[in-house]
Protein backbone atom coordinates (compact mmCIF):
# COMPACT_ATOMS: atom_id res chain seq x y z
CA UNK A 1 0.00 0.00 0.00
CA UNK A 2 1.57 3.13 -0.80
CA UNK A 3 0.85 6.58 0.76
CA UNK A 4 1.39 9.75 0.07
CA UNK A 5 4.03 11.94 1.88
CA UNK A 6 5.12 15.35 0.98
CA UNK A 7 4.67 14.46 -2.94
CA UNK A 8 6.38 11.40 -3.17
CA UNK A 9 4.85 7.61 -2.83
CA UNK A 10 6.54 5.40 -0.73
CA UNK A 11 6.02 1.83 0.41
CA UNK A 12 4.49 1.86 4.12
CA UNK A 13 3.38 -1.65 3.69
CA UNK A 14 4.41 -4.36 6.88
CA UNK A 15 6.81 -6.58 4.68
CA UNK A 16 6.06 -10.10 4.09
CA UNK A 17 9.22 -11.02 2.88
CA UNK A 18 10.59 -13.63 5.68
CA UNK A 19 13.77 -13.42 4.08
CA UNK A 20 14.59 -9.91 5.04
CA UNK A 21 12.14 -10.22 8.71
CA UNK A 22 14.52 -12.97 9.79
CA UNK A 23 17.21 -11.35 9.86
CA UNK A 24 19.23 -9.37 12.36
CA UNK A 25 19.43 -5.28 12.12
CA UNK A 26 21.87 -3.04 14.06
CA UNK A 27 19.17 -0.20 14.56
CA UNK A 28 20.93 2.27 17.15
CA UNK A 29 24.34 3.25 18.25
CA UNK A 30 24.11 2.13 22.28
CA UNK A 31 26.28 5.85 23.16
CA UNK A 32 22.69 7.02 21.59
CA UNK A 33 20.24 5.09 23.82
CA UNK A 34 20.14 7.42 26.80
CA UNK A 35 16.17 7.36 25.98
CA UNK A 36 14.31 5.79 23.42
CA UNK A 37 14.00 7.10 19.67
CA UNK A 38 11.08 6.23 17.55
CA UNK A 39 12.90 4.52 14.40
CA UNK A 40 11.38 2.82 11.26
CA UNK A 41 12.60 -0.96 9.87
CA UNK A 42 11.58 -2.74 7.06
CA UNK A 43 8.34 -0.04 6.61
CA UNK A 44 7.64 -0.73 10.34
CA UNK A 45 7.72 1.60 13.29
CA UNK A 46 9.72 0.62 16.38
CA UNK A 47 11.02 2.40 19.48
CA UNK A 48 14.19 1.22 20.62
CA UNK A 49 15.54 2.25 24.31
CA UNK A 50 18.37 0.65 26.51
CA UNK A 51 18.41 -2.88 26.13
CA UNK A 52 14.63 -2.60 24.58
CA UNK A 53 12.76 -2.86 21.00
CA UNK A 54 9.58 -2.64 20.87
CA UNK A 55 7.14 -2.82 17.75
CA UNK A 56 4.07 0.71 17.72
CA UNK A 57 1.86 -1.86 19.33
CA UNK A 58 3.79 -2.18 22.12
CA UNK A 59 5.08 -5.49 21.32
CA UNK A 60 8.72 -6.79 22.59
CA UNK A 61 11.32 -7.83 19.73
CA UNK A 62 14.15 -9.64 20.22
CA UNK A 63 17.24 -7.16 20.91
CA UNK A 64 21.30 -7.53 20.90
CA UNK A 65 24.25 -5.31 21.94
CA UNK A 66 27.08 -6.09 19.84
CA UNK A 67 29.59 -4.20 18.00
CA UNK A 68 28.79 -0.74 19.45
CA UNK A 69 25.07 -1.18 18.41
CA UNK A 70 21.66 -2.32 19.43
CA UNK A 71 20.27 -5.17 17.51
CA UNK A 72 16.83 -6.35 16.60
CA UNK A 73 14.80 -7.67 14.46
CA UNK A 74 11.22 -8.33 13.49
CA UNK A 75 11.00 -12.31 12.60
CA UNK A 76 12.63 -15.23 13.63
CA UNK A 77 16.55 -15.36 12.90
CA UNK A 78 17.96 -18.29 11.85
CA UNK A 79 21.01 -18.22 14.26
CA UNK A 80 22.91 -15.60 15.95
CA UNK A 81 24.36 -11.93 14.57
CA UNK A 82 27.64 -12.78 13.07
CA UNK A 83 30.97 -12.80 14.16
CA UNK A 84 33.44 -9.99 13.55
CA UNK A 85 36.47 -12.20 14.93
CA UNK A 86 38.53 -8.78 14.99
CA UNK A 87 36.37 -7.31 17.93
CA UNK A 88 37.62 -9.31 20.25
CA UNK A 89 41.18 -8.08 20.05
CA UNK A 90 41.61 -6.00 22.51
CA UNK A 91 44.54 -4.59 21.10
CA UNK A 92 42.81 -2.80 17.76
CA UNK A 93 41.09 0.68 17.60
CA UNK A 94 37.24 0.50 17.69
CA UNK A 95 35.81 3.15 15.60
CA UNK A 96 31.76 3.52 14.87
CA UNK A 97 31.85 6.30 12.42
CA UNK A 98 27.88 7.47 12.61
CA UNK A 99 24.66 6.99 10.83
CA UNK A 100 24.23 8.19 7.69
CA UNK A 101 20.97 8.54 6.40
CA UNK A 102 20.77 7.43 2.29
CA UNK A 103 17.34 7.92 -0.06
CA UNK A 104 18.15 4.05 -1.41
CA UNK A 105 17.83 0.94 -1.32
CA UNK A 106 20.19 -0.79 1.43
CA UNK A 107 21.26 -3.49 -0.94
CA UNK A 108 22.03 -0.74 -3.16
CA UNK A 109 24.48 0.32 -0.80
CA UNK A 110 26.07 -2.88 -0.38
CA UNK A 111 26.51 -3.13 -3.80
CA UNK A 112 28.52 -0.17 -3.88
CA UNK A 113 30.61 -1.17 -1.14
CA UNK A 114 31.35 -4.21 -2.92
CA UNK A 115 32.21 -2.07 -6.33
CA UNK A 116 36.32 -1.45 -6.83
CA UNK A 117 35.64 -0.13 -9.92
CA UNK A 118 34.24 3.34 -8.61
CA UNK A 119 37.07 4.35 -6.68
CA UNK A 120 39.46 6.52 -9.13
CA UNK A 121 36.06 8.21 -9.85
CA UNK A 122 34.37 8.48 -6.50
CA UNK A 123 37.21 8.62 -4.40
CA UNK A 124 39.44 10.07 -6.84
CA UNK A 125 43.12 10.74 -5.61
CA UNK A 126 42.60 8.88 -2.18
CA UNK A 127 40.74 4.98 -3.30
CA UNK A 128 41.54 5.42 -6.54
CA UNK A 129 43.12 7.66 -9.54
CA UNK A 130 43.18 8.15 -12.91
CA UNK A 131 44.82 6.06 -14.97
CA UNK A 132 44.74 3.26 -12.69
CA UNK A 133 40.96 2.47 -13.53
CA UNK A 134 41.61 -1.48 -13.70
CA UNK A 135 40.12 -3.83 -11.53
CA UNK A 136 42.51 -7.03 -11.92
CA UNK A 137 41.20 -10.55 -11.85
CA UNK A 138 39.55 -11.92 -8.23
CA UNK A 139 37.65 -14.67 -6.83
CA UNK A 140 34.39 -14.17 -5.77
CA UNK A 141 32.14 -17.61 -4.26
CA UNK A 142 29.18 -18.00 -1.98
CA UNK A 143 30.24 -19.74 0.76
CA UNK A 144 27.62 -22.71 1.63
CA UNK A 145 28.79 -23.87 5.21
CA UNK A 146 28.01 -20.20 6.14
CA UNK A 147 25.83 -18.71 4.04
CA UNK A 148 27.60 -15.57 3.02
CA UNK A 149 29.46 -14.27 -0.08
CA UNK A 150 33.07 -13.21 -0.42
CA UNK A 151 35.30 -11.96 -2.89
CA UNK A 152 38.68 -12.76 -2.05
CA UNK A 153 42.60 -11.87 -3.80
CA UNK A 154 41.09 -7.96 -4.99
CA UNK A 155 43.88 -5.70 -5.32
CA UNK A 156 43.44 -2.05 -5.95
CA UNK A 157 45.36 0.56 -6.73
CA UNK A 158 45.02 3.43 -4.69
CA UNK A 159 47.18 6.96 -3.94
CA UNK A 160 46.13 6.98 -0.07
CA UNK A 161 44.96 3.80 1.31
CA UNK A 162 44.78 5.09 5.03
CA UNK A 163 44.94 8.21 7.09
CA UNK A 164 48.94 7.23 7.43
CA UNK A 165 49.42 5.77 4.10
CA UNK A 166 49.87 9.02 1.84
CA UNK A 167 52.01 6.89 -0.93
CA UNK A 168 50.37 4.98 -3.63
CA UNK A 169 49.99 1.51 -3.37
CA UNK A 170 48.07 -1.67 -4.18
CA UNK A 171 45.70 -2.30 -1.09
CA UNK A 172 45.12 -5.99 -0.86
CA UNK A 173 41.15 -6.68 0.06
CA UNK A 174 38.58 -9.37 0.77
CA UNK A 175 35.21 -8.33 1.04
CA UNK A 176 32.56 -10.21 2.97
CA UNK A 177 28.75 -10.25 3.14
CA UNK A 178 27.38 -11.75 5.91
CA UNK A 179 23.86 -10.71 5.72
CA UNK A 180 21.79 -8.90 2.84
CA UNK A 181 22.37 -5.41 4.87
CA UNK A 182 25.75 -5.96 6.12
CA UNK A 183 29.11 -5.90 4.10
CA UNK A 184 32.65 -5.86 5.36
CA UNK A 185 36.11 -5.33 3.69
CA UNK A 186 38.93 -6.46 5.27
CA UNK A 187 42.59 -4.32 4.16
CA UNK A 188 45.32 -5.69 4.69
CA UNK A 189 48.14 -3.61 6.66
CA UNK A 190 50.98 -3.34 4.64
CA UNK A 191 54.51 -3.89 6.47
CA UNK A 192 52.82 -5.87 9.12
CA UNK A 193 52.71 -9.67 8.81
CA UNK A 194 49.73 -10.28 6.84
CA UNK A 195 47.39 -8.24 9.86
CA UNK A 196 43.83 -6.91 8.24
CA UNK A 197 41.87 -3.76 8.76
CA UNK A 198 38.23 -4.84 9.71
CA UNK A 199 35.74 -2.60 8.22
CA UNK A 200 31.89 -3.12 8.76
CA UNK A 201 29.32 -1.56 7.25
CA UNK A 202 25.85 -1.98 8.92
CA UNK A 203 22.25 -1.15 7.38
CA UNK A 204 19.18 -0.57 8.35
CA UNK A 205 16.49 -0.53 5.86
CA UNK A 206 13.97 1.85 7.01
CA UNK A 207 11.60 1.54 3.39
CA UNK A 208 12.46 -0.16 0.56
CA UNK A 209 14.47 2.79 -0.83
CA UNK A 210 15.45 5.01 2.39
CA UNK A 211 18.13 3.68 4.70
CA UNK A 212 20.54 4.19 7.31
CA UNK A 213 24.30 3.26 7.77
CA UNK A 214 26.98 3.42 9.50
CA UNK A 215 30.51 1.98 8.94
CA UNK A 216 32.26 0.39 12.45
CA UNK A 217 35.85 -0.28 12.01
CA UNK A 218 38.33 -2.16 13.92
CA UNK A 219 41.81 -0.59 13.03
CA UNK A 220 45.62 -1.96 13.93
CA UNK A 221 46.53 1.89 13.45
CA UNK A 222 48.13 3.22 16.56
CA UNK A 223 49.34 6.45 15.52
CA UNK A 224 46.13 8.70 14.13
CA UNK A 225 43.82 10.41 16.09
CA UNK A 226 40.32 9.25 16.34
CA UNK A 227 38.93 12.60 15.01
CA UNK A 228 41.57 11.62 12.26
CA UNK A 229 40.02 8.46 11.46
CA UNK A 230 36.49 9.28 11.14
CA UNK A 231 36.88 11.90 9.16
CA UNK A 232 38.86 9.97 6.55
CA UNK A 233 35.58 7.51 6.83
CA UNK A 234 33.30 10.27 6.92
CA UNK A 235 34.89 11.65 3.84
CA UNK A 236 34.75 7.99 1.89
CA UNK A 237 31.49 8.07 2.79
CA UNK A 238 29.72 11.50 1.78
CA UNK A 239 31.44 10.50 -1.66
CA UNK A 240 29.94 6.97 -1.92
CA UNK A 241 26.10 8.61 -0.57
CA UNK A 242 25.79 10.84 -3.48
CA UNK A 243 26.58 7.85 -6.05
CA UNK A 244 24.37 5.93 -4.16
CA UNK A 245 21.66 8.22 -4.05
CA UNK A 246 21.45 9.21 -7.47
CA UNK A 247 21.57 5.14 -8.49
CA UNK A 248 18.48 4.29 -10.72
CA UNK A 249 16.07 2.75 -10.21
CA UNK A 250 16.29 3.34 -6.54
CA UNK A 251 15.92 -0.26 -5.73
CA UNK A 252 18.09 -2.88 -6.81
CA UNK A 253 17.32 -4.28 -10.03
CA UNK A 254 16.93 -8.08 -10.05
CA UNK A 255 15.25 -8.70 -13.70
CA UNK A 256 18.00 -11.18 -15.38
CA UNK A 257 20.45 -8.74 -17.41
CA UNK A 258 19.08 -5.91 -15.99
CA UNK A 259 22.48 -4.18 -15.90
CA UNK A 260 25.27 -5.37 -18.01
CA UNK A 261 27.45 -7.13 -16.22
CA UNK A 262 31.20 -6.60 -16.33
CA UNK A 263 34.11 -8.21 -14.96
CA UNK A 264 34.67 -5.65 -11.86
CA UNK A 265 30.92 -7.15 -10.79
CA UNK A 266 31.94 -10.43 -10.09
CA UNK A 267 31.10 -9.68 -6.31
CA UNK A 268 27.59 -7.83 -7.44
CA UNK A 269 26.43 -10.89 -9.62
CA UNK A 270 27.33 -13.36 -6.66
CA UNK A 271 25.42 -11.29 -4.28
CA UNK A 272 22.05 -10.91 -6.59
CA UNK A 273 22.26 -14.52 -6.90
CA UNK A 274 22.12 -15.23 -3.30
CA UNK A 275 19.81 -12.52 -2.84
CA UNK A 276 17.72 -14.49 -5.16
CA UNK A 277 18.69 -18.06 -3.74
CA UNK A 278 17.13 -16.29 -0.36
CA UNK A 279 14.05 -14.96 -1.82
CA UNK A 280 14.97 -11.72 -0.52
CA UNK A 281 12.93 -8.99 -2.32
CA UNK A 282 12.64 -6.19 0.09
CA UNK A 283 14.27 -3.06 -1.52
CA UNK A 284 14.65 -4.55 -5.02
CA UNK A 285 12.72 -3.81 -7.93
CA UNK A 286 10.84 -7.70 -8.24
CA UNK A 287 7.32 -7.69 -5.97
CA UNK A 288 7.06 -9.63 -3.25
CA UNK A 289 5.07 -12.00 -5.00
CA UNK A 290 7.54 -12.76 -7.44
CA UNK A 291 9.64 -15.26 -5.30
CA UNK A 292 8.20 -17.83 -3.01
FE1 LIG B 1 32.89 4.15 -2.36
Amino acid sequence: MAQPNNGQMIDMARTTDKAALNEWYAVASLTDLDTSEDTLLLGQKITVGPGQSVTCDGAPLAVREKYGCLWTTLGTPNGEIFDIEEAAETTRRFVPCGWVKMRASGLRVVENFLDMAHFPFVHADILGSEPHTEVLHYTTEIRRDVDEVWATNCKFFQPQMTATRPEGEFAQLVYRVPAPFIVMLYRTVPDTDGMQDAIALFIQPMEEGLCRAQPVMYLTDQASTHTELLRFEQVIFLQDRIIVENQRPLLLPMEPRSEIPTRADGSSIAYRRWLKEKGLTYGTTLPETDVA
